[in-house]
This record gives C-alpha cells, sequence and structure tokens, in this order.
C-alpha cells in the first residue's frame, strides 16, 4: 500500500512538503478517538521490548533524528507504535535551516539527498514540548539529539552544547550529542578527538544521569571510529549512534546531472 501511494501520490510532492503533510497526519494520530484507534492496530506486544541504556523500548523499531526536529509528532509516533522517538537536532539558538530547496528525492536509488542545516525552533521550545508531553507518559522511549547552533563559532560550540543539554536532559530518557552533519559548517571537525573529549566531558556533566549518546558520521575512517569509541568508553559514555547521512555519491543509479543539480549535502538510502 505505501509504495501505491508514494509512486501515485506522494512522489509528485515536493519532498519537504510532503514530510510536512505526513507529519500533520502524524499528529491527528496523536489525538483521541484516532490514537486509541491507532493503538489498537499497531500496538507493539511485550515480546518486542528491547531493554537498552536502562531503558525499556516498547518496539526495536523507532524514528531517528530529523523526522521530529521540534518535538511535534511524538504523541501520534507513539500510538503508532515505535519504540522510540528521537527529536532534534535541536539547537541552542532557534534557526531557518537552509533556503530552499534543500530536500531532493534520488527516486531510482530509494534515496534522498538533504541539506536541511538543522531547522528547528529552538531548545527552549523543545523543552517546552517535552514537559507537555511527559504528563501524557508517552510509553516510547524519547531521545533528544542536540546539535550545534549555525551563528555560534566552532571554537564556542561547547557552551552552544551545553545549553541545549541543559535544557533537554531533564525532560528526554537519553540525549544524543551530534557532531556528524554534513550540513553544518565545521560541525564534523568535532569528531577529532581533541575536541571531542571536551565537548562531551561538559556535556557530560551538564546531562547528569540522563545517558549520554554520540552520533558519529559513516565517513569517519576505522581508526577514526575506533578512537571515538576508546573515548565513549573512557568517559562513560551509554553508546554510539552509527550513524548519520554519508557525503558519498558513489554507486548511485540516479543521473549523474540530476545528483549534481541537487547540490550538496548528506545522501541516505531508503531501505
Ligand atoms: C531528511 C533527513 C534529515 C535528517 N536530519 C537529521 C538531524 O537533524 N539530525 C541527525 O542527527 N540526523 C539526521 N538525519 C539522519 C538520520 O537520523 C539517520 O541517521 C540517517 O538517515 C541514517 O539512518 P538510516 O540508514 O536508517 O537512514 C536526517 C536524515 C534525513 C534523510
Amino acid at each position: 500500500m505505501y509504495s501505491l501511494l508514494f509512486r501515485h501520490v506522494l512522489s509528485r510532492l515536493d519532498p519537504e512538503f510532503a514530510h510536512h503533510a505526513a507529519m500533520a497526519v502524524i499528529r491527528v494520530l496523536g489525538v483521541p478517538p484516532f490514537s486509541w484507534l491507532a493503538r489498537t492496530i499497531s500496538s507493539p506486544g511485550p515480546e518486542q521490548q528491547v531493554h537498552a541504556l536502562g531503558l525499556t523500548f516498547p518496539s526495536p523499531f523507532g524514528v531517528a533524528a530529523g523526522f521530529d526536529k521540534n518535538a511535534v509528532g511524538v504523541r501520534g509516533l507513539d500510538a503508532l507504535g515505535f519504540g522510540h522517538v528521537e527529536i532534534g537536532t535541536v539547537t541552542a539558538i532557534p534557526q531557518e535551516g537552509n533556503p530552499k530547496p534543500r530536500l531532493f528525492r534520488l527516486v531510482p536509488d530509494r534515496a534522498v539527498i538533504n541539506r536541511m542545516g538543522f531547522n528547528n525552533a529552538g531548545a527552549d521550545a523543545a523543552a517546552r514540548r517535552l514537559r507537555s508531553l511527559r504528563r501524557r507518559a508517552p510509553r516510547a522511549v524519547i531521545g533528544a539529539n542536540i546539535g550545534k547552533s549555525r551563528v555560534v563559532a566552532v571554537e564556542d560550540a561547547v557552551g552552544d552544547y551545553v545549553a541545549s543539554a541543559t535544557a533537554l536532559a531533564p525532560l528526554a530518557d537519553y540525549l544524543a550529542v551530534n557532531v556528524s552533519s554534513p550540513n553544518t559548517p565545521g560541525l564534523r571537525g568535532l569528531q577529532a578527538v581533541e575536541t571531542l573529549a571536551p565537548l562531551l566531558r561538559a556535556v557530560k556533566d551538564a546531562a547528569g544521569a540522563t545517558p549520554l549518546l554520540v552520533k558519529i558520521a559513516p565517513d569517519l575512517s576505522d581508526e577514526e571510529i575506533t578512537a571515538i569509541a576508546q573515548l565513549a568508553v573512557d568517559e562513560g559514555l551509554a553508546g554510539i549512534i552509527a550513524h548519520n547521512t554519508t557525503i558519498a555519491r558513489d554507486g548511485l543509479r540516479t543521473d549523474a546531472a540530476v545528483v549534481e543539480a541537487a547540490g550538496a549535502g548528506a545522501s541516505r538510502e531508503r531501505r
């Protein structure tokens, strides 16, 4: 049914508009009586529970960061039976993101190129939404993914991440430090161990007892991955999220001119 909907409806719409249209439906599914119906149809069974990070995930299927950047769809995604929703990436300072268009389908590859640029309403707005969500006791685990505000210089990144961590850690089940999105200048450079170590230490202090994870890029070398894994162990992180979108363009079936026209950004294959 999804492939019919994709072929005949969604693929004819602008990708970002299609996303917002889907999110509008998801938001409706978060409100009774639609949420009751969604739960009846898609509640995961108890055998699907996963225990990790000291948390119980109702299902192994969750929603990665980037889908619900502002924590507006969590109730609907929870009603649909997702085991976790990672909101964000949230930045301390609200920002518009890159100019549109910034999301492109590569249909033959079942992939997209995105250069959204962390469009989000900021950490205070996300905290307000999470606070109101907490009162409704969702079953899904809620993670908060934080990133650097674009207007903040890379040298001042620590304070910027700490501001988001302070606002969101008390309201999230886990916190993810995103240093791997390719659409914020300088962000991926924070994956170098010399800069990552002080960043993770400061965010961990701010996060308190909330499990902390770091989200890495798929384009790192084996040596870089080993160094970050060692750092995660040394700093007592709860885990590593592998992985963000790639900047690679090799092996695509889509016409090279179409890929070229989409321009820079991260690509991600749909499975
Ligand atoms: C349109 C789009 C927006 C995304 N936005 C974010 C984001 O804001 N923060 C983030 O950490 N990852 C973001 N991602 C990356 C996803 O969370 C995920 O890590 C990536 O798609 C790889 O997972 P997959 O192989 O399951 O697709 C985005 C991905 C896409 C396609």
